[in-house]
């Protein structure tokens, strides 16, 4: 190999930490060999081989520096060149195969080379990053123009609130709240409350049976089950409210649903009359609607009371004078009531010659919309989020 440019070891200066050498390694391992090692054959062919290790892999580092695109690119360009296991650690690790003597002036050489590759590579890398990061934040650019997005913020649905409101009303009355099941037997949502196999309620036209084999069973057509679970479980006195759904096989209209909720209410004990229910439920009124309100009962069957009522709010939109919301009769009304019936006492294990007691049930549903003014039913079930918007006064 032909060396053009001879330089002596002095010609190499110390800039920084890095020693960057003013004449190509090849030269400077040329003046090595004829300075010192004179005519030692063998070690000046090695460090021929050297030099020319060091020149080409400069070569082939810088050359491919240049060609970088990507950040990916420059970490696969430092694994290849300077990492661990690179060609700049293989070419270190030769410099053992070296004489002794000649060990140290390659060592620096190759450290040199070392150095020059760490540097040049460094501002590539921080340019290449930079460019990503800059691509990056252009893409994921937000517009701080656009309006904020709203969050959606939880209500209770007016029927739930209509519960909790009865069930504190009732509470201050001595009521305590209790549930049941939503799916019930024959014997409780019929048999025990004096409803025979052959009345017509139990017909699957009302009643919205569950297939069953070996029980009768129904997703409940009133929480009227719930007074024979009340009985059953516990001694008079008695005060309970049962707040809860109930499904009825019916064909929808503005005021009829097959899924809505009801409140029941039961009073067992010696000597409950007739006049304790008007002034429970009174009191219910006006707790709802206002201290003005009065109630009317009216006869009504129904199997599991002797003597039936259905019972009526006069209106709190017109004062019982007549308006839209009660069709111009002045009343609203709310439900059945009576006292309980001789034969469901029995059924349920109590004496009817000790015990008397009165029952109620209304519709939560017909409770808020006589409130607000709702006209049609089927908005409670139909899980359009604009009804807690208007009724349960979110601002969402
Ligand atoms: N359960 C009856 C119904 O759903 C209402 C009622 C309850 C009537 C209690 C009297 C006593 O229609």
């Amino acid at each position: 190999m032909a060396h053009k440019r001879i330089a002596p070891i002095g010609v190499m200066k110390q800039g920084g930490t890095a020693w960057r050498p003013l004449v190509p390694v090849e030269g400077f391992f040329r003046a090595w060999n004829v300075l010192f090692l004179g005519s030692m054959g063998t070690m000046t062919d090695q460090l021929h081989g050297l030099t020319k290790d060091i020149d080409s892999l400069r070569e082939e580092a810088l050359s491919r520096l240049e060609s970088l695109q990507s950040v990916d690119d420059s970490v696969a360009w430092e694994r290849e060149f300077l990492g661990p296991k690179g060609k700049m650690t293989t070419l270190l690790r030769g410099l053992g195969g070296l004489p002794p003597e000649a060990r140290p002036a390659a060592g620096r050489a190759a450290q040199s080379l070392r150095q020059e590759l760490e540097n040049t590579f460094r501002p590539v890398r921080e340019r290449l990053a930079k460019g990503a990061l800059l691509q990056r934040l252009s893409a994921d650019a937000v517009d701080v123009t656009l309006p904020g997005r709203q969050p959606l913020i939880g209500a209770a649905h007016p029927v739930s609130t209509m519960i909790d409101e009865l069930v504190e009303i009732f509470g201050l009355l001595g009521f305590r709240a209790i549930f049941g099941p939503e799916v019930e037997t024959g014997r409780y949502n019929f048999d025990l409350l004096n409803i025979p196999a052959d009345h017509p309620a139990r017909d699957v036209w009302d009643t919205i049976i569950v297939d069953d084999p070996d029980v009768e069973l129904v997703l409940r057509t009133h929480t009227s089950p719930m007074q024979a679970r009340a009985m059953e479980r516990s001694e008079p006195p008695i005060r309970v409210i049962v707040p809860g759904k109930a499904f009825r096989f019916e064909a929808q209209d503005a005021s009829h649903e097959w899924q809505f909720s009801q409140i029941e209410g039961l009073a067992v004990d010696t000597h409950i009359t007739m006049t304790d229910l008007k002034g429970v439920l009174q009191e219910m009124a006006r707790q709802l609607f206002g201290p003005e309100r009065r109630i009317r009962f009216r006869c009504d069957f129904f199997p599991f009371v002797e003597p039936g009522v259905e019972f009526a709010v006069d209106c709190a939109i017109c004062n019982g004078t007549g308006c839209r919301v009660c069709k111009h009769s002045g009343w609203l009304e709310m439900g059945g009531a009576g006292m309980v019936h001789p034969n469901v006492l029995r059924a349920v294990g109590h004496d009817p010659d000790i015990f008397t007691g009165f029952a109620f049930g209304l519709g939560i549903e017909r409770l808020v919309m006589m409130k607000y003014g709702v006209d049609d039913l089927r908005i409670f079930a139909a899980t359009d989020i604009r009804l807690l918007r208007k009724l349960s006064f979110v601002a969402f």
